[in-house]
């Protein structure tokens, strides 16, 4: 009785305090200081699997772009999705919007939304519902100049400015472009045919290009028919880009290059289908005397699960530009089909840096004319301010789990006298051939090893030994080019 009584009494002190309490400064900063460690938890969870991600080293659990709280729908600000009416302005009015509020997502519905070029801003996501096609204008006059790459010091195709991408980014940080596979469609036909007819003054413009900037998340769309190379991010870090299709003509759509991280440093590309008139994917860091000036690699890229087709280059490339540095470069589970070459690297001198520390592993080659191919003497420079002694540096590469079958000439290894590649590993190689000649694994100025079951046999330049680490045949140090040169 007297213990009920006692609790009764205190419930009803406890209510009478109530007021007073919450008007004490004390109380109010530790309600405030509860409520801000919940969010601060939040947030870093939010955070910390971001960085995951972003690394490759998880993949998300739950679509990304919901965690935008603040969404538009491109209609509300004026878009018509007629495939006519040009939505530049609503483009432009909603990304504003997103950036004066801190962020947010716009959804692209069905439809036809055609649109001159376009900047991103930061914290956005660009979501492309299924059936919603982004149509870039073929009217180069609206689309804007750019300056030159500073890695590249010049348009790449010509001198001066250069058009900039359809979609575009500077200085940005956390951008998702993602939705139920809609599709970003730079109709390319008529650059590539002005391209031809040399009418334009600029260098092409790529499809999207974001430059300067970091955690960036593409997935779940579709690129076609880009007037130039089609993904393209420079100097940026943290970039994933999974699950997306790359289209373009196989043929006639000159420098079409699928995806090409440029300068870029944490990078995954993954479980992908890319189909171009160029390369599937060509890594690069800048050209020539300008590439070496601006020195930014790229590096800690990991490519794989691609399916990759490319009948005028190759399925994954390094170079030709790669003067600020290529190394610790992971390309594995691949699938290249009726392709012209699987993997190349390409330099020449004057482009300096170096590239090394790169490892292909499972590699499919299927109906492929040239398997893997190493060439020094890409030729190709910006202007006559090239150093020719600047060398690069081309080391320590391997190749691991090779297969396939319809192959003509399964590797083609070139170094020089003054580029001579160094360290090449090749190891469980199996590669069935169409071609009855005798040298068809070629090399000249290879260093290297070939270990366990080759077939078919490599070159007398390499040091062969079986799966024990026994020497079965000592390199004969044979530096002259095969003289059956097919290309
Ligand atoms: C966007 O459009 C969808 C239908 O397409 C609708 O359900 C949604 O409410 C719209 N959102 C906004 C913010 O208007
Ligand atoms: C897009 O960004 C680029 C680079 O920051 C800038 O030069 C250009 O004027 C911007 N375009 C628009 C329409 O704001
Ligand atoms: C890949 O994207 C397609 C749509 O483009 C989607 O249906 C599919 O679920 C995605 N796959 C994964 C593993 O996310
Ligand atoms: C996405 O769309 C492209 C082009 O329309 C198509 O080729 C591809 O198969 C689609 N991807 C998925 C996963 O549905
Ligand atoms: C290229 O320059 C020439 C001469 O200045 C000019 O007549 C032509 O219209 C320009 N073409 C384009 C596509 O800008
Ligand atoms: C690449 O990753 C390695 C190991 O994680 C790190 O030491 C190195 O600094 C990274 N390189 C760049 C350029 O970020
Ligand atoms: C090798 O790559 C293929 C795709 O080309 C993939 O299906 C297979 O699982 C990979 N094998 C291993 C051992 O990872
Ligand atoms: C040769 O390259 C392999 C990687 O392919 C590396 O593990 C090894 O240390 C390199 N050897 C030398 C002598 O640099």
């Amino acid at each position: 009785m007297a213990d009920s009584f006692k609790l009764q009494h205190r419930k009803l002190e406890y209510r009478r305090l109530i007021p007073a309490f919450l008007l004490s400064h004390y109380t109010l900063l530790t309600i405030l200081w509860i409520v801000g460690f919940i969010l601060i938890v939040i947030w870093q969870r939010t955070a910390v699997e971001r960085l995951l991600i972003y690394r490759g080293l998880a993949s998300p659990t739950r679509p990304i772009p919901m965690l935008r709280p603040l969404v538009f729908n491109l209609s509300d600000f004026g878009a018509v999705g007629d495939g006519v009416t040009v939505n530049t302005k609503a483009f432009e009015t909603a990304i504003s919007e997103i950036r004066k509020r801190g962020g947010g997502q716009l959804n692209v519905e069905p439809g036809h939304w055609l649109t001159a070029p376009f900047n991103l801003t930061s914290h956005m996501t660009l979501f492309l519902a299924e059936n919603a096609v982004i149509l870039g204008i073929d009217d180069e006059n609206y689309w804007p100049l750019l300056p030159p790459l500073p890695s590249y010091g010049y348009g790449r195709e010509r001198r001066g400015p250069r058009y900039g991408s359809l979609i575009h980014g500077q200085n940005l940080k956390d951008v998702v472009i993602t939705g139920h596979n809609g599709t970003i469609n730079g109709q390319g036909r008529s650059w590539w045919e002005k391209y031809r007819k040399k009418l334009l003054n600029h260098t092409r413009g790529p499809l999207l290009q974001l430059m300067w900037s970091r955690d960036i998340y593409i997935s779940d769309v579709t690129f076609r028919d880009s007037p130039f190379w089609t993904l393209h991010p420079y100097d940026c870090q943290n970039v994933v880009i999974r699950n997306v299709t790359i289209l373009a003509p196989l043929t006639e759509a000159p420098n079409t290059d699928g995806i090409d991280p440029d300068s870029c440093v944490d990078m995954v590309i993954e479980d992908s289908y890319i189909s171009v008139g160029d390369d599937g994917v060509a890594i690069k860091s800048g050209w020539d005397q300008y590439g070496i000036a601006y020195s930014r690699p790229s590096s800690n890229i990991t490519i794989r699960n691609l399916i990759v087709r490319s009948m005028i280059s190759a399925g994954v490339s390094i170079g030709s530009e790669m003067s600020g540095g290529v190394s610790n470069i992971i390309v594995e589970n691949l699938l290249i089909w009726n392709s012209k070459r699987g993997i190349r690297i390409k330099t020449s001198p004057g482009r300096g840096g170096h590239i090394r520390h790169v490892i292909y592993r499972n590699l499919t080659l299927q109906n492929v004319r040239v398997g893997i191919v190493i060439k020094t003497d890409y030729n190709e420079h910006p202007d006559e301010g090239y150093d020719p002694n600047a060398l690069p540096v081309i080391k320590d590469i391997s190749f691991t789990g090779i297969r396939g079958q319809g192959v003509r000439i399964p590797a083609r290894i070139y170094g020089s006298a003054e580029i001579p590649v160094q360290n090449i590993t090749f190891q469980d190689m199996s590669v069935g051939i169409t071609y009855k000649k005798k040298r068809i694994f070629q090399c000249s100025f290879v260093q290297g090893r070939v270990i366990g079951k080759i077939f078919p046999a490599p070159c007398e330049n390499l040091d062969w030994y079986d799966d024990g680490g026994k020497l079965i045949r000592q390199s004969i140090k044979k530096n002259t080019k095969d003289l059956d040169y097919d290309g």
